[in-house]
């Protein structure tokens, strides 16, 4: 289960994404918001951030006008690791390297198609399972923790 949310401004994306999620049989839990109505990205972010923190969806997609706003709100939970991407190399790299559990993305950044790309990406890369990595991961825990 993926969780998905947005802002207004990342609205018209995650509609997309919905149908490229449907096209593929992935199934989603949408978090909202549901329309262009103005709204405050941290709100959204937070129900699925901590939806994938807490392991009812096993990883996340969240759109804003940036990606920033959203994905900063989303970090600010315990154990998400949300990552901006506006290419298919950093989508690649952040699941690789950081085992990012939230892509983030702008919609007024990247068009649907590279959305759609990045999104395919993200879902389809596994974290590697080498010791520096793995290492690298559990010091942003530790930061978490206070131990770092
Ligand atoms: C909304 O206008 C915009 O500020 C928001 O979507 C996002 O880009 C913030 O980071």
């Amino acid at each position: 289960m993926i969780a998905l949310a947005c802002d207004h401004a990342g609205y018209p994306l995650k509609e997309a994404l919905k149908t490229y999620l449907d096209s593929i049989g992935r199934t989603y839990t949408d978090f909202g918001t549901y329309s262009e109505e103005s709204v405050d990205y941290p709100i959204y972010a937070a129900k699925a951030a901590h939806a994938v923190a807490d392991g009812t969806c096993e990883c996340g997609i969240l759109c804003c006008g940036t990606g920033i706003g959203i994905s900063i709100a989303a970090n600010k939970v315990k154990g998400i690791r949300a990552a901006v991407c506006s290419d298919a190399y950093s989508a690649e790299m952040t699941r690789l390297h950081n085992n990012a559990n939230i892509l983030c993305m702008g919609a007024r950044v990247i068009s649907e198609e590279k959305a759609i790309e990045l999104t395919q990406i993200f879902l389809d890369t596994p974290a590697l399972n080498e010791e520096r990595h793995q290492r690298r991961v559990k010091m942003l825990e530790d930061i978490e923790n206070g131990k770092l």
